[in-house]
């Protein structure tokens, strides 16, 4: 099988060949190209593709896909929200993803941007590299007692749960569909606004569909507890960012860590350090000093890199036997 790996990066070369290993089965072409309108003829003569978060999948790109013979669309990632399901079903695309690979790799993540908010690990690295040891401004505050609120107990969010009641945090939490792990844990399932009112960090781990698109907007912020810190390692989307620029700039949100950005299609897993950033919202985000963004990294773990490969290899196997597996997409299925 020939398959195009799109929005390649050496890492992601390196581990696809590490799992390949001596298969002569399975070749794999790597472009750094973006799969979108523009570039999917390069897909012609591949029986599949491997795409990931910021690839735009959508019905254009698969027809040209089903037109030219490619049959299977395998996303390296958790997340859907990039391909239209309904036109790969009709034009009989197969969609596989990693459903399911290292849930600590993120929810550290999320963790980790907790900690440095709230401790100011950010500003203080760069203090100390310049001689500056006042610590004004560095005030933190004991996560022990604190309530933490987490939107979506899925993979993430329970291992997110796990760590944060490690710290001696009361936790909330909101999903249709309550985990009975949290419960066990003494987490509190309450209705989305009292968790926003109550919580002094709120952690998103739930998928961006068109339902929960800027599930976060102005009236949601308005809600929060004032002060309160708010950490989206899940889909930029989820959070409407020009209504957190207004939420800092009259003080209410205390701080706000985000892995993921709604426009960071043209912009994330590449080098752009000499270019203006000529989006706007991104940049007067980056202007605020209780503001911590990374590129889309939560992911990116040895232990995750490694499943995402041997998973992909999986999907592949599993497709070309005809066989269907958990990793398969269906429209009627995943519809939240
Ligand atoms: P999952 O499918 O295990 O859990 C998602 C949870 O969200 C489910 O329990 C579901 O019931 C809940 N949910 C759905 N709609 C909801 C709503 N309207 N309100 C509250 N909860 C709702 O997914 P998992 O593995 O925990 O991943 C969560 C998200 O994290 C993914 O959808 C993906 O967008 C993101 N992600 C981000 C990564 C990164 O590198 N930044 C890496 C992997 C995933």
């Amino acid at each position: 099988m020939r398959i195009l790996v799109f929005s390649n990066h050496s890492y992601d070369r390196d581990s696809f060949e590490a799992a390949r290993g001596d298969r002569t089965d399975l070749l794999f072409d790597y472009t750094a190209a973006r799969l979108e309108a523009r570039t999917a003829g390069l897909t012609a003569g591949f029986d599949a593709v491997c795409c990931f978060v910021d690839d735009d999948i959508d019905a254009p790109v698969l027809e040209t896909l089903a037109a030219q013979g490619t049959r299977l669309v395998l996303l390296r990632c958790t997340g859907y929200n990039n391909v239209d399901l309904e036109a790969a079903e009709r034009l009989g695309v197969a969609v596989m993803r990693v459903g399911r690979y290292s849930p600590y790799s993120v929810a550290e993540f999320a963790a980790g941007l907790i900690l440095t908010l709230n401790r100011k690990l950010h500003r203080a690295y760069n203090r100390v590299r310049e001689g500056n040891f006042r610590l004004g401004g560095l005030l933190g505050f004991d996560l022990h007692g604190k309530t933490a609120g987490i939107v979506g107990t899925g993979r993430i969010g329970v291992a997110l749960a796990h760590i944060l009641n490690g710290f001696g945090c009361e936790l909330l939490a909101y999903d249709p569909y309550p985990s009975a792990e949290c419960e066990a844990l003494g987490v509190r399932y309450v209705p989305l606004p009292e968790l926003l009112a109550a919580s002094h960090i709120v952690s998103l781990h739930l998928p961006l569909t068109p339902q929960t698109r800027h599930l976060i907007d102005a009236e949601a912020l308005a809600g929060m507890r004032p002060g309160a810190m708010l950490i989206n390692t899940s889909r930029g989307a989820l959070v409407d960012a020009s209504a957190v620029i207004e939420a800092l700039k009259n003080g209410h949100l205390g701080a706000v860590g985000l892995d993921v950005y709604e426009e960071e299609g043209d912009m994330y897993f590449t080098d752009h350090s000499d270019r203006i950033i000529d989006d706007d919202v991104f940049a007067r985000l980056l202007t605020f000093p209780n503001v911590v963004i990374t590129g889309h990294q939560a992911f990116f773990t040895r232990e995750a890199m490694e499943t995402i490969a041997r998973t992909t290899l999986r999907n592949i196997d599993d497709f070309a036997d005809g066989r269907d597996n958990e990793n398969r997409l269906h429209p009627a299925r995943t519809a939240n």
